[in-house]
């Protein structure tokens, strides 16, 4: 028998960790590799929210985090330590996943090292390198490096094809946060007491149509931060709503956030909530308002209306599937679109509807075999 494949999945902030635990599972079950998890902390307490729910303990650990990160010392900092983790790991592949300065800066470290990186979550584009910002160059960076490209959907495949990515080397495998809400949803299922963390608010809130919200682009920092706290300020004078807000724990956000919104009645503005929770926020709430990727995707699976705070979007499908709508960050457009989802039966129906454009749930077991494939096993 050869020995198995050593794959490096690197990864540092919660999105990527919630996107990347199902291919760790899918990796750690299969004796045809040998999963070696190196996480740089991009994320500390958030990346964590996620490692300890998905039952993961990294083998390398870089805690490169400082309060306030600027782009470039992160960066500079997260090149050097993956690329040390590299060279003591020495692994056959690396996987990296979407679009965070981590995972550019591991497939850089990668290729630097003329190891093969593959791209989970590869296609992605806004085609404006300042929305969102800046996520859709790291992620054209990566799509210039990668060996394997996993595009969630056949329009992320269609963009890696239009920069003349040879076709052979895309594979349109679903994205991988569906496996992991279906993951999410069936442990919660096992173990309500998982998600039992909301009950407090949700007694304190009955009654009352429940609207989640998100937020902590940098591309929204200042004005657009503004005219969401604005938003959501006016929208929670109707005496029928209540806004469930998990806060972002970066300063930027939590700054601007707890300043016009803190001691409101009917706001809740709580720390970042793990995934089972939120997962429960989700299904509780009437509407989500977010600026978040992972959201726009995990919103159309469960059929829940989702107003998208930005100008534009690198997840069309949503928007195409009807359940998403882009919103962008002008106080008086947000509440005139939210009022209308909750005044008006047929509009909030209309975007109410179950879809699918992300995939089954079965994109990790694609890509564990798309990988065997490649290595010749
Ligand atoms: C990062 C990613 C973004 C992704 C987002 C998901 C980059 C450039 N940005 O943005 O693509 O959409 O994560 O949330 O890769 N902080 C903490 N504890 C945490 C996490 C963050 O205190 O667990 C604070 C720190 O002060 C940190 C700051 O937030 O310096 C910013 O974190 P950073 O990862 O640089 O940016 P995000 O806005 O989180
Ligand atoms: N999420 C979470 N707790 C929260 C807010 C979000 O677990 O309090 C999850 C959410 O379900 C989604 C992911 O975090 O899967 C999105 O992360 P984020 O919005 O930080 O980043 P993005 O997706 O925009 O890169």
């Amino acid at each position: 028998m050869t020995a198995p494949a050593r794959i490096l999945v690197v990864f540092g902030t919660r999105p990527e960790a919630i996107k990347l635990f199902p291919v760790v599972h899918a990796l750690k079950a299969d004796p045809r590799f040998e999963c070696v998890v190196g996480v740089s902390a991009q994320h500390r307490q958030m990346l964590d929210q996620v490692l300890t729910i998905a039952g993961i303990v990294p083998d390398h650990d870089l805690d490169v985090m400082q309060p306030d990160q600027t782009l470039d010392a992160l960066t500079a900092n997260l090149l050097i330590g993956l690329g040390k983790v590299m060279d003591a790991v020495k692994p056959d592949r690396v996987i990296v996943q979407g679009d965070t300065a981590t995972a550019m800066s591991g497939a850089l470290a990668a290729y630097y090292r003329k190891i093969p990186v593959d791209h989970v979550e590869a296609g992605l584009r806004s085609w404006n390198i300042y929305h969102p910002w800046p996520e859709e160059v790291n992620r054209k960076i990566i799509g210039a490096m990668a060996s394997l490209h996993f595009a969630p959907t056949t329009t992320s495949q269609a963009a890696l094809l239009k920069e003349n990515v040879d076709p052979a080397r895309v594979h349109v495998t679903g994205n991988t946060v569906i496996d992991a809400l279906h993951w999410v949803t069936d442990e919660i299922a096992r173990k309500p007491a998982l998600a039992g963390g909301l009950a407090e608010l949700e007694a304190r809130f009955a009654g009352r149509r429940i609207i989640g919200v998100t937020s902590h682009r940098r591309e929204n920092f200042g004005d657009g931060m503004e005219g969401i706290a604005r938003a959501v300020r006016d929208i929670a004078t109707r005496p029928d709503v209540a806004v469930i807000f998990p806060v972002h724990l970066n300063p930027n956000v939590r700054q601007v956030m707890n300043g016009a919104l803190g001691g409101l009645d009917n706001v809740a503005l709580i720390e970042p909530l793990d995934y089972p929770h939120f997962a429960r926020l989700l299904s509780i709430a009437e509407i989500m308002l977010t600026d978040s990727g992972g959201v726009q995707e995990e919103a159309p699976a469960l059929g829940k209306p989702v107003l998208v705070m930005r100008e534009t979007t690198e997840r069309p499908e949503g928007v195409e599937a009807g359940t998403a709508k882009l919103v962008g960050t002008d106080a008086a457009r947000i509440v005139t679109e939210l009022s209308t989802l909750l005044d008006d039966k047929r509009a909030y129906e209309a975007m109410a509807r179950a879809h699918n454009p992300f995939g089954d749930g079965q994109t990790s077991r694609r890509i564990v075999e798309l990988l065997a494939h490649e290595i010749g096993q």
